[in-house]
Order: C-alpha cells, then structure tokens, then sequence
C-alpha cells in the first residue's frame, strides 16, 4: 500500500499512521518527525529548517522533497508506505508523482483526515510525546502512563499552532481538489475516539477492521 495520510495539524495523522503501520506492514514516513530529529541533531539540514518550523511556516520545498526522495529510496519502502505530513504543496505532490511514476510504483491512496479547527487547536495545545519511544498521547484524551518522558512539541504553543493551520489552510488544502483529480482521494471524519477513526480509515481502504 502507498498512501498518503493529509489533514490539518493535530488531526491525527501521526497517531493513525502508528496504528495502520502493523495492519499494512509498511512503514510510515513523517517529514515533520525527520526534520526534528535532524534539528536536535544539529545538522545543517535542521538547522535550515528550525526558523521555519518555530515560526509555523513550511520548509521550502527543495528541502523536504530531497528529504522524502533519500527516505523512499531505502529498502523498507519499496513493499509501500504511510507518508505523514508529505506532500504538503502542490509543487511537493507532483514531485511525488514524478519520483513515484520513475519508480513504476503510483501512489495508490490519499486519506484526509478532517477535523474542525476549534478541536485541532486542544488536540495539539494538550499533545505531549514520549521522547524515548515516540509514543503521542494527549493529556485529555489519551494520557500518558506515570514514567513516560514528555516533551511537549515547540511548535505546539497556540500562537504557533494558528499559524500552521493558516499555513495548511493557504497551501495544503489546495492538495484536495489535485488528487480529487486523480480519483484517489478519500474522505475520513476524524472526530470520535481514535480507536473508532482507524475503523473509518479501514472502512476507506477496503479493509476489515
Ligand atoms: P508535522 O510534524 O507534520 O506536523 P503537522 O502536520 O502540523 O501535524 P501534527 O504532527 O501536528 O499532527 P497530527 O495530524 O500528526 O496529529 P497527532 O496524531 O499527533 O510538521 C511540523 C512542521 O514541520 C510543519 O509546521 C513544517 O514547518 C514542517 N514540515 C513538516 N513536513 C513538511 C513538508 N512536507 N513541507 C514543508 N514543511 C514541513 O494528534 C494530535 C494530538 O491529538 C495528540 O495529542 C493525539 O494524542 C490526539 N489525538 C489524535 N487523534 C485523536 C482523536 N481521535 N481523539 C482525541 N485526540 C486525538
């Protein structure tokens, strides 16, 4: 399977690629978490990116498709995967589908998740991540056990979390009607627990839950 996960920030996206990676058996590549660790890394790499990423801007384009092209030339993603986060740009899309069309390997599914920007606003305010497994939970809705080691993303103070959902309102919602295009674009309320959207995302692969 080679499918695209889109959707708002804080929509969910990172927490239905983690629960659709064993059901799919591929893996799922995330722009954003690839750009954090090479920004706690130090590379150059982050630190071209940290201005944008702090200010809730997009990376500019060339930097992420170089990202994404290096990711999806490795072995284990060449039986599929769960991209996170990427495209995000029309420009960032149809690099894909050059790449992809090289490979002879077409992208097969695009998911948007939809969740209204009022709840997107608590889910990523509330978010804290496990910093030594990855592990995202939220302290409402699905809290951490007492040893977890929370970090608590940046990126994900309000005023900066408004500025994101500008930036994908202005930019990546135009990604809609381009796979709409396509034929390959799927639709999946977001709004219930999590457990309940990866049965809709399942419902929308043709898969049984
Ligand atoms: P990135 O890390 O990709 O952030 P994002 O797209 O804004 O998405 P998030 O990670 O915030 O949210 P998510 O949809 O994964 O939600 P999650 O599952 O965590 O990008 C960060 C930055 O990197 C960008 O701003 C940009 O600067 C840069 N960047 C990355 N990719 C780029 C690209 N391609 N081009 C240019 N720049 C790029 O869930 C959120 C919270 O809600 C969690 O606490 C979770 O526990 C909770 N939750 C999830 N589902 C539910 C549910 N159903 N009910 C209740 N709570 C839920």
């Amino acid at each position: 399977m080679r499918l695209v996960l889109l959707g708002p920030p804080g929509s969910g996206k990172g927490t239905q690629a983690a629960a659709l990676i064993g059901r799919l058996g591929v893996p799922k590549i995330s722009t954003g978490d690839m750009l954090r660790a090479a920004l706690q890394a130090g590379t150059p790499l982050g630190k071209e990116a940290q201005g944008f990423m702090s200010a809730g801007k997009l990376v500019p384009d060339s930097v992420v498709i170089g990202l994404v092209e290096e990711r999806l030339a490795q072995a284990d993603a060449k039986k599929g995967f769960i991209l996170d986060g990427f495209p995000r740009t029309v420009a960032q899309a149809e690099a894909l589908g050059t790449l992809l069309q090289k490979l002879d390997t077409p992208l097969e599914r695009v998911v948007q998740i939809d969740v209204p920007r009022e709840l997107v606003e608590e889910r990523t305010t509330l978010r804290r991540t496990d910093k030594r497994t990855g592990q995202i939970y939220h302290l409402k809705y699905s809290p951490p056990p007492p040893d977890a080691e929370l970090e608590h993303r940046a990126d994900d103070r309000a005023e900066t979390v408004k500025k994101r959902l500008d930036e994908y309102e202005g930019m990546t919602a135009a990604l809609l009607p381009f796979y709409d295009r396509l034929g390959i674009l799927q639709r999946v309320d977001g709004v219930g627990k999590p457990e309940e959207v990866t049965a809709r995302m399942l419902s929308a692969l043709g898969l049984s839950a």
